[in-house]
């Protein structure tokens, strides 16, 4: 049974613990430094990050974050979660786990424990291909657009509209800054 805790004295060690495969590491932030950045975050930023322990019956076996942007803040002008740490540690990959714990963390913000939002949005490097069929199985869609040399993907929150207007100038704007680079 897989379940999102919060990080607690019990489990941050075993979070800081937690790798992934070698051919694997550029592709996420150790979670040593996601617990830092989310420190940081807790003393500076408007809203705290949400940050959870991934947990199969007791044992931590995974670690994901995630924030609220208002549409001011957001790069697309809309309110949204963004999904910026997801992982999986090494000997329990494969097995179903990734797609059980991004159901749970997708029903959390679903509930919109920092506001309401139109989409999430994630990001990931462009060759890695486990993470575009993970999130694509949950109906992300992407953009098109590659930050820093990762491809945006949306997933739409029922019920909000999304500004396709405004998204279309942005996209327009990245890729001509893109092709520009
Ligand atoms: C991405 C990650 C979280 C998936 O976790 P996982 O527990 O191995 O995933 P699951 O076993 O639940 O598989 C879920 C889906 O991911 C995809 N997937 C998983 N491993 C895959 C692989 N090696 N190649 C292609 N697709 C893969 C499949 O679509 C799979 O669904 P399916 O079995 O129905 O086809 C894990 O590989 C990981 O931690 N990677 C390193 C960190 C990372 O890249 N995070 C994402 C960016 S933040």
């Amino acid at each position: 049974m897989i379940s999102l805790e919060k990080i607690t004295w019990d489990n941050w060690e075993a979070c800081i613990n937690l790798r992934v495969r070698d051919d694997q590491k550029p592709f996420i932030a150790s979670n040593v430094y996601s617990l830092a950045q989310s420190y940081v975050a807790l003393l500076n930023d408007r809203q705290p990050p949400m940050t959870y322990a991934i947990c199969l019956g007791k044992t931590v076996i995974g670690f994901a974050m995630a924030y609220r942007e208002t549409a001011r803040e957001s790069r697309f002008s809309e309110d949204s979660y963004v999904i910026c740490r997801f992982m999986i540690d090494k000997d329990y990959q494969g097995r179903g786990y990734g797609k059980m714990a991004l159901a749970r963390l997708l029903d959390k913000i679903r509930a919109f424990p920092l506001g309401s939002a139109d989409a999430v949005y994630v990001a990931y490097n462009r060759s890695n291909e486990a993470a575009r069929a993970l999130y694509a199985g949950f109906g992300f869609i992407e953009t098109g657009i590659v930050s820093y040399g990762e491809m945006i993907a949306r997933l739409p929150l029922a019920g909000r509209n999304f500004v396709k207007a405004r998204f279309k100038r942005y996209a327009n704007k990245a890729n001509t800054r893109e092709h520009q680079a």
